[in-house]
């Protein structure tokens, strides 16, 4: 069976359906999935159910798989698969079994503060809470955000470098051997281009990471704040977003350097269990 293509109705995101993931993927479907990804940032299957070892044989098609960053606890999820993540509020014997907690993860990417971030991740949900109970994420399109950028704006942020911060996940939680940021000027973790532009199509991004403890290098800690709350309003507009709702049996692979996301946070007395691996990013972002 071939796949079927469908955008979603939003400014970024296509469904891709009629492929069961867990079997061999032909390179010709590799390269259509992949086309799909770099045009529309986000792809989203339904109805699948994978084992750890076929999510990583899946997204090994992609390049090769990029070990998850630091915990707050300080060790692997999955002792068989330190290369996957787990995302997850359960708790099992009084240990986490995963990643995030229960909470609001606010607007990020992933890993952009090493020198060279992952360039997909692919999240895989194997328990979800029920529709109302929350947990949805969002996704925004920072090639969007940045056309739409008023002139100003982008003046202000060009050939601007930031540093994003190492110290804190999305959650707002320590990562282990991490200090506590006190000053924004002292932030550790990698420093990029507020403004990226993509290698193999020239189209420009806004590349901000994410917005707690950011610092806009050489400029007065007042100016860094106003500038990065200006860009941050504009870019996570509803305009520029797409929700997901989850089943389980979804898996959603998204551009990780095009695009930022979020999660709402959900009610604590649900499951939520998702499988994660993510793609070595082969670029300095410039
Ligand atoms: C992630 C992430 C959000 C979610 O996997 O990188 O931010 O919906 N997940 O759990
Ligand atoms: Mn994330």
């Amino acid at each position: 069976m071939s796949l079927v293509i469908k955008n979603l109705d939003a400014p970024l995101g296509a469904e891709i359906s009629g492929r069961d993931l867990s079997k061999p993927i032909a390179p010709n479907e590799v390269k259509t999935i992949e086309d799909v990804w770099r045009e529309r940032l986000v792809v989203v299957f339904h109805d699948q159910k994978l084992s750890d070892p076929q999510l990583i044989a899946f997204s090994k098609n992609f390049g090769e798989l990029d070990p998850p960053g630091p915990n707050p606890y300080g060790e692997s999820f999955l002792k068989d698969h330190p290369e996957l993540n787990v995302i997850s509020n359960v708790v099992e014997n009084g240990k986490p079994i995963g990643n995030l907690g229960d909470g609001e993860a606010v607007w990020h990417a992933d890993m952009t503060y090493v020198e060279v971030p992952p360039k997909a991740a692919m999240l895989h949900s194997l328990e979800v809470p029920p529709p109302e109970a929350g947990g949805n994420t969002y996704f925004a399109n920072m090639l969007a955000a940045y056309e739409a950028l008023p002139a100003e704006l982008k003046e202000a942020a060009k050939d601007k470098i930031a540093v994003h911060d190492a110290s804190t996940n999305s959650a707002g939680m320590l990562r282990k051997g991490y200090k506590a940021v006190k000053d924004v000027r002292e932030t550790v973790g990698a420093h990029h281009p507020l403004i990226r532009t993509e290698p193999t199509t020239g189209r420009k991004a806004l590349f901000l990471g994410r917005r707690p403890n950011a610092y806009v290098l050489g400029l007065e800690v007042s100016k860094s704040e106003a500038l990065l709350d200006a860009l941050w309003a504009h870019a996570t507009q509803p305009r520029f977003t797409l929700c997901h709702r989850w089943k389980a049996g979804d898996l959603l692979m998204w551009n990780n350097l095009s695009v930022l996301h979020r999660r709402d946070p959900f009610d604590p007395k649900t499951r939520r269990v998702m499988h994660r691996s993510q793609i070595k990013g082969n670029e300095r972002i410039h």
